[in-house]
């Protein structure tokens, strides 16, 4: 859900920021994030939809809203990047990607940085990537305009995980159905109720993140963007859509519950589940639907050469 039509820019940045800091320690558990072989399997395929053909391997990457390190340090863990520097607004964030690089034996750069002001000369990077952090930017033109100046020519450009106009207001649906799971869940898996403000108003975290989210996306729109910024080559695609729901509903339901109380044996299940249904969204789903019925949108364009 966008943030209020009259935040200001700066109050997004700011929120941005405080949010991000404040979720960077737990952000890897809440979310899954996987840094073996199954996350690296999920972001080269993420990748290879993007690019919609054959995967390349890059010089020096830029990564943009990098967070605790999912995309870019399981691509490079992966063999796709040589050299990555990882940037974010928030530093917690970017703290959290230092200890996962270390313990993955990685070596990155780290810069604390706005999109929208890159503290990069021109044509600097073979590769501009991110993922899920568009929909938190709100000058996407200025950020769009910073991507194509620091891209060296013949550079490629790949976006992941940014949330579809439609793909924002199917989740409400799990969400909600979820809410009103959540006491019979609890006592199927016998966890009690978290007694902090997720457990009492198991909507706190969705409206923190309608402060957070600026955008969802139109696949026409993101198109003007880069043309208008300069790129060629725009190639996007939908991605997740039963995974998606049934990812909200998980994360909604576990939110209420004291998370020392849910049974290891109730979270393999629910990540296995959930892998499955991926797997299902992206063989049988995705190639044949159209981008903008899917959760997410996925994207790929060049600065020509
Ligand atoms: C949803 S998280 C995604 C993190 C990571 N890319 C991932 O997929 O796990 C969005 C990230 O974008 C960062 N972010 C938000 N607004 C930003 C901005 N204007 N410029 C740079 N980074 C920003 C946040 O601090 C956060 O780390």
């Amino acid at each position: 859900m966008p943030a209020a039509a009259d935040a200001t820019a700066e109050r997004i940045r700011e929120v941005n920021t405080a949010y991000h800091d404040l979720a960077a320690a737990s952000y890897d558990s809440k979310w899954g994030i996987d840094f073996g072989d199954t996350g690296r399997e999920q972001v080269v395929a993420k990748l290879s939809k993007a690019l919609g053909g054959e995967l390349g391997t890059w010089g020096h990457a830029l990564e943009i809203g990098a967070g605790t390190g999912y995309f870019s340090l399981n691509l490079m863990a992966a063999g796709h990047i040589a050299e990555l520097t990882a940037t974010d607004i928030a530093p917690g964030m970017l703290e959290a990607l230092r200890a996962n690089a270390d313990s993955l034996d990685l070596d990155v750069d780290t810069v604390v940085t706005d999109a929208e002001n890159l503290p990069f000369p021109d044509e600097s990077f073979d590769l501009v990537l991110g993922h899920a952090v568009l929909h938190h930017i709100p000058n996407l033109n200025a950020a769009a305009a910073e991507f194509f100046r620091v891209l060296k020519p013949g550079g490629t450009l790949v976006f992941c995980g940014e949330p579809s106009a439609n793909g924002d207001r199917i989740a409400a649906l799990p969400k909600r159905a979820a809410v009103a799971m959540a006491p019979l869940w609890r006592r199927a898996v016998g966890a009690g109720a978290r007694d902090d403000h997720g457990g009492s108003d198991p909507d706190y975290g969705h409206a923190m993140e309608a402060e957070v989210d600026v955008h969802a996306f139109d696949p026409g729109a993101i198109r003007d963007l880069l043309g208008d910024a300069g790129f060629a080559d725009v190639h996007i695609r939908g991605e997740e859509l039963l995974a998606n729901l049934y990812g909200w509903m998980l994360r909604t339901v576990e939110s209420t519950a004291d998370p020392d109380e849910v049974p290891r044996r109730w979270r393999l299940f629910a990540f296995h589940s959930y892998l499955a249904l991926q797997r299902v969204d992206t063989s049988l789903l995705e190639p044949h639907l159209p981008p903008q019925i899917f959760y997410n949108l996925v994207l790929s364009a060049t600065k020509p050469a």
